[in-house]
């Protein structure tokens, strides 16, 4: 991408995330501009977006209905105090969110704590869990259990469940332990959907449980479909067996929905989708569909309400942020409900399941595919190494993908696909010929 244009930026200021910095700007890529499915590149080529950003613009891009939401708010309160002081639409989002939080009717974890991201949201849904549990008479439960192959983002909270050697090994950690992951391509490989075996390795909790005891152990969290680290679908029966098992030994379950959250499998949430229901639901990405920051986490209220106690003039939780509840985030995620709901796009995915499974399976028998999983609009497309070089085929068939038009999303050898909810038929066959092609060039 030539970048010696007169208005291109100079790049060395700009210590970026999660990206190989010294690769990226020796041969940077950029994005200019988005509507609907499509970005637009510094050299002026549209790119379908595969992966609805970073899994969050599940609405698609420049959602005027949106933008004129923002910019309306911006106009009439652009920010007001969380601590101490309310402003009314933070309490109307709660509202429409409670109004379909995950859970059964009359159950539904409808008390909302806003934060600003997938991590503060992991991190915060970690200490509620623990001071609940403190609230409850059960103070020595301070221990938290992820999985690994786990990913809840980069907070100290987030990094000691998460399950990726990588983001923990130079920091420190909170006391945590890990539950074995679910991939196992020997037993399960191509996929639509859950796979048979592996309920079992639920019973981990209990070893946890056998080892640690169970008064140590405050919650346990776990990506419904883990997303970043590759796509792993849970397989049939597993997440019934922990809320059993948690439920059991008195340990709070906490499901990270900061990707399945808002439409991704069909459902509005992966507890409504699975069927089971947590007792904290963490939240960000498609809550306002990407556009600004924010995360939400999703209460029960036996959670929320054994908090609500003491005096009253007594701060019940020692947490927050400046921008909890911001009003223009707020405005940006009611109207986000606003298209979610007049589109349907909570279930579309639903409606586009038996395309988009037949669709991306047909990629069976491509080179170097070892295997493929869907579920709702997500599909893992996972590679054989090259040898000696992890993760070079998948970066290959990443830019190959970007030079002819698409954006895909790869971990490790691993192609993730997550695509905005508005995808049409057409654009998932584009989808499907662009990868299978640049598959082919990678061999
Ligand atoms: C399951 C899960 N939890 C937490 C996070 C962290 O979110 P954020 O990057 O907004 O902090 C992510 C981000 O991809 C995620 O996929």
């Amino acid at each position: 991408m030539p970048l010696d244009r007169p208005n291109a930026p100079k790049l060395e200021s700009y210590w970026m995330p999660f990206t190989a910095n010294r690769q990226f700007k020796a041969a940077p890529r950029l994005l200019v501009a988005a509507e609907g499915m499509h970005y637009t590149s510094a050299d002026g080529h549209q790119v379908l977006d595969g992966t609805a950003g970073l899994w969050c613009c599940n609405a698609g891009h420049g959602r005027k209905q949106i933008t004129d939401a923002v910019s309306r708010q911006l106009a009439t309160l652009d920010y007001a105090p969380s601590f101490n002081m309310g402003h009314p639409i933070a309490f109307d989002f709660a509202e429409r969110l409670a109004a379909i939080a995950p859970g059964p009717e009359g159950a539904k974890l409808d008390r909302i704590f806003y934060t600003n991201s997938g991590s503060e949201s992991v991190d915060t849904a970690l200490k509620i869990a623990i001071a609940y549990q403190r609230a409850i008479g059960q103070g020595t439960r301070t221990r938290v259990i992820g999985r690994e192959r786990g990913y809840h983002g980069v907070g100290f909270g987030g990094i000691s469940v998460g399950g990726l050697v990588n983001n923990r090994r130079v920091f420190p950690l909170i006391p945590a332990d890990h539950l074995r992951h679910t991939h196992d391509l020997a037993r399960n490989s191509f996929v639509k959907g859950q796979p048979e075996h592996g309920a079992e390795l639920a019973d981990d909790l209990q070893r946890m449980v056998d080892l640690h005891g169970a008064e140590t152990i405050a919650a346990v969290i776990v990506e419904p479909v883990a997303g970043s680290t590759g796509v792993l679908v849970p397989p049939k029966g597993y997440l019934e067996r922990l809320r059993e098992i948690a439920t059991k030994h008195g340990i709070l379950l906490i499901f990270d929905e900061v990707i399945t959250g808002f439409g991704r499998l069909g459902a509005p949430f992966a507890s409504n989708f699975f069927g089971v229901t947590p007792d904290l639901v963490t939240t960000a990405k498609g809550l306002t569909n990407g556009v600004v920051p924010m995360g939400a986490v999703f209460a029960s209220r036996a959670v929320h309400d054994a908090l609500m106690t003491g005096p009253e003039n007594a701060i019940e939780l020692f947490h927050g942020y400046t921008y909890s509840g911001n009003p223009v985030a707020c405005a940006a995620g009611l109207a986000t409900l606003d298209v979610y709901e007049s589109e349907s796009l909570l279930t579309r995915a639903a409606e586009l399941q038996a395309k988009w499974d037949a669709a991306i399976h047909s990629l069976k028998g491509a080179a170097n595919v070892v295997d493929i999983r869907t579920i709702g609009l997500i599909a893992g497309i996972e590679l054989s190494p090259r040898d000696g070089a992890p993760g070079a085929r998948a970066y290959d068939v990443f830019v190959d993908c970007l030079a002819k038009g698409l954006l895909i999303r790869v971990t490790g050898d691993i192609i993730a696909l997550s695509p905005p909810l508005i995808v049409e038929e057409a654009q998932i066959d584009q989808i499907v010929s662009t990868l299978g092609d640049a598959l082919q060039r990678a061999a």
